[in-house]
């Protein structure tokens, strides 16, 4: 091991959990993956959205866009490194239980909270505030969701949108950068970081 490993920081449930996600998105991307489709942040956006996660302190952080959980276990890892909580939704039922099966694996199941449906409609029943958000569902939702997003956010809170680069740029993508960009309060980047990361904090 050198000493760049990523494994001097993780335990071992935890980094066996990430590879076997990464065999599978490596598989996917051979076009011979399982029944479900990954579509993953992959490993750089992941240490990242870790990182900007575990810098604050117990936070409420909400995902939407579970998918098969790869984010997650990221998101997951920084909820238990600083007391926080981790919200991610999914459409789709059998992702959502396939990537809590995962969570389990790593040891981090406790730290999530796995809710199934449109996000949108959930978002609607929470009142946040949440601290950190990863945007990474369907591109029409950036927009709508952040619009829903906006008022149940803490002061600092931290929102990272994937696939921002990459992954089917649309209009969706635009109109949420410049939303963002619009707002008061946020300050935004784009970073070329897997797909492409907008990475905005708001302080309001
Ligand atoms: C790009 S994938 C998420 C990848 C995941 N964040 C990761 O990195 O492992 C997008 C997911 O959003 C889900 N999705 C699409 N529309 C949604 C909605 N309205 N509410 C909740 N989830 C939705 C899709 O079913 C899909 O699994």
């Amino acid at each position: 091991m050198s000493s760049t490993d990523p494994r001097l920081d993780m335990d071992d449930a935890m980094w066996r959990t990430l590879n076997l996600y990464h065999q599978r998105i490596d598989a996917e991307r051979q076009g011979s993956g399982g029944p479900h489709r990954h579509m993953a942040v992959g490993p750089a956006a992941g240490r990242l959205i870790n990182l900007l996660a575990s810098s604050l302190d117990a936070p409420q952080i909400l995902e939407l866009g579970t998918s098969l959980g790869y984010s997650t276990i990221w998101l997951a890892d920084a909820a238990r490194a600083t007391g926080g909580k981790v919200i991610t939704m999914e459409l789709e039922t059998e992702k959502s239980a396939l990537a809590k099966e995962m969570a389990e694996k790593a040891g981090l199941a406790d730290w999530v909270d796995y809710q199934v449906g449109d996000a949108l409609k959930l978002l609607d029943i929470l009142d946040g505030p949440f601290d950190f958000v990863l945007i990474d569902h369907w591109k029409d939702l950036y927009l709508p969701s952040f619009e829903a997003l906006l008022g149940k956010l803490a002061p600092g809170a931290i929102l990272v949108a994937d696939n921002m680069i990459r992954g089917g740029r649309s209009g969706g993508q635009t109109a949420y950068a410049a939303a963002v960009r619009a707002t008061p309060g946020m300050t935004s980047v784009l970073l070329p970081v897997g797909s492409g990361l907008e990475v905005s904090r708001y302080e309001p």
